[in-house]
């Protein structure tokens, strides 16, 4: 296989095949080709799903259905997924959102691998090693395709006998924003008094809020536990577009009209927002998230990095606007930031745009450590997605464990070929 080569297209525009290489990619980099990182596609299996994409007017999709189907792993099994595209014109990738897969399995058009075009396929095959609640999407043409459907839930249990759970993905259809296909809410089947695990994905392009009519507590956010208290009661949590969180909400004790449920709000009528919001910040207690014992303590970092959003007037395809701007610069006009295996990385993102931007990096998790220059003492939140309101800074810390070309950019899925893309990439 060809080492891949990074071009210009990214994950807004499609990646026609033959795009400008910009540079080389770390093919160059001495046994880091993308490939080298990889699984050998061709092997054995513990999940092994085919997806067959197809377009049905503005929408997609896979096999059959939109969204595509739930897949569900346990840690430390090895899946493989076959992508076929049977008839999507721009192509289709698949991207593991929030899943920290090896770089070439990261699905991203242009960057990791080419799209896969009308009669092709693409094999993807990882471990899955880290337990949470996750999502799958195309990362070609993603404004249009993930709106389409181009989506589903991806689900890693740990070890041992099932807690029951169910998947809430919430989604833009028609302008209307839907949970599980429905307007508004979801009402989760649980037998009175029993505990359920709501797994919430929004695939939508800004900040959603959840509550549940029942006191709840959150689990997980991004797929990292945060253990919560119990319980919640009169408060909502923000999700972030692209981010997941896990609430754990316990069915009224006796059966009320319509049967025992759970109702988790997304703006629907049997229930009005709570006022107040969690702040994850400061909720739960930290877990320890150092994969490789490559040694983090993010007080004594070896890279700093700012990422500043702005806006300024520019051209985006010869149409005059005002687009976004990160350091000054609209992508592909934005400098990489570069690291080596094991460093510890603080990043500020700060964002005087005018707008919010639900910020996104591939192939990693972050913590956040303080906002607004108040810092968290212990911090418990970890994101592989974050709403950076306008007016705000954040300060997050990694450990760079993952090699290879990373994105990182704004999960308003317009805003990345409007400027909102960087990437970080090893030497
Ligand atoms: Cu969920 Cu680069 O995206
Ligand atoms: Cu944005």
């Amino acid at each position: 296989l060809a080492p891949t080569t990074w071009s210009a297209a990214e994950m807004g525009v499609p990646d026609e095949g033959g795009g400008p290489a910009v540079m080389a990619g770390h093919g160059d980099m001495p046994g880091r080709s993308v490939d080298s990182l990889r699984l050998p596609p061709d092997g054995p299996a513990d999940v092994d799903v085919t997806l067959i994409a197809r377009a049905a007017g503005a929408r997609y999709t896979l096999n059959g259905q939109t969204p595509g189907p739930e897949i569900r792993a346990t840690a430390g099994q090895v899946v493989r997924v076959r992508l076929v595209n049977q008839d999507v014109a721009r192509g289709v990738t698949l991207h593991w959102h929030g899943m920290d897969v090896p770089n070439g399995d990261d699905g991203v058009a242009g960057v990791t691998q080419d799209s896969v075009l009308p009669g092709g396929e693409f094999v993807y095959r990882f471990r899955v090693d880290d337990v949470g609640t996750y999502w799958y999407h195309s990362h070609q043409v993603a404004d249009e395709q993930v709106r389409g459907g181009l989506f589903g839930s991806f689900v890693v249990l740990p070890p041992g006998p099932a807690a029951p759970d169910a998947t809430a993905l919430v989604h833009l259809f028609d302008g209307r924003r839907t949970v599980n296909g429905v307007p508004g809410e979801l009402a989760v089947p649980a037998a009175p008094g029993s505990v359920v695990r709501v797994r919430l994905t929004n695939t939508d392009d800004g900040p959603m809020r959840a509550w549940s009519a029942a006191p709840y507590r959150v689990l997980a956010v991004d797929g990292t536990d945060v253990r919560g208290p119990t319980p919640v009661a009169g408060a909502a949590v923000q999700v972030t577009a692209g981010g997941r969180v896990d609430l754990e909400v316990t069915a009224p004790a006796r059966v009320e009209l319509g049967g025992a449920a759970v109702v988790v709000g997304g703006g629907g009528p049997s229930s009005s927002p709570p006022a107040a919001v969690l702040d994850l910040l400061s909720y739960g207690t930290p877990t320890p998230r150092d994969r490789t014992g490559l040694g983090f303590e993010p007080s004594t970092p070896t890279r700093v990095f700012d990422y500043a959003i702005g806006r300024r007037p520019g051209f985006v395809d010869g149409v005059p606007g005002l687009y976004w701007t990160i350091n000054g610069g609209m992508y592909p006009d934005v400098p990489m930031f570069m690291v080596r295996e094991g460093d510890v990385v603080r990043m500020r993102i700060s964002n005087s745009s005018g707008e919010v931007h639900p910020m996104h990096l591939h192939g990693h998790h972050a913590v956040v450590l303080a906002r607004d220059g108040v810092p968290a003492t212990g911090s418990p939140w970890w994101v592989d997605s974050l709403d950076v309101p306008d007016g705000s800074t954040f300060e997050v810390a990694f450990v760079a464990d993952n090699p290879g070309v990373w994105m990182d950019h704004c999960h308003n899925l317009a805003h990345p070929k409007q400027g909102l893309v960087a990437h970080l990439m090893y030497e």
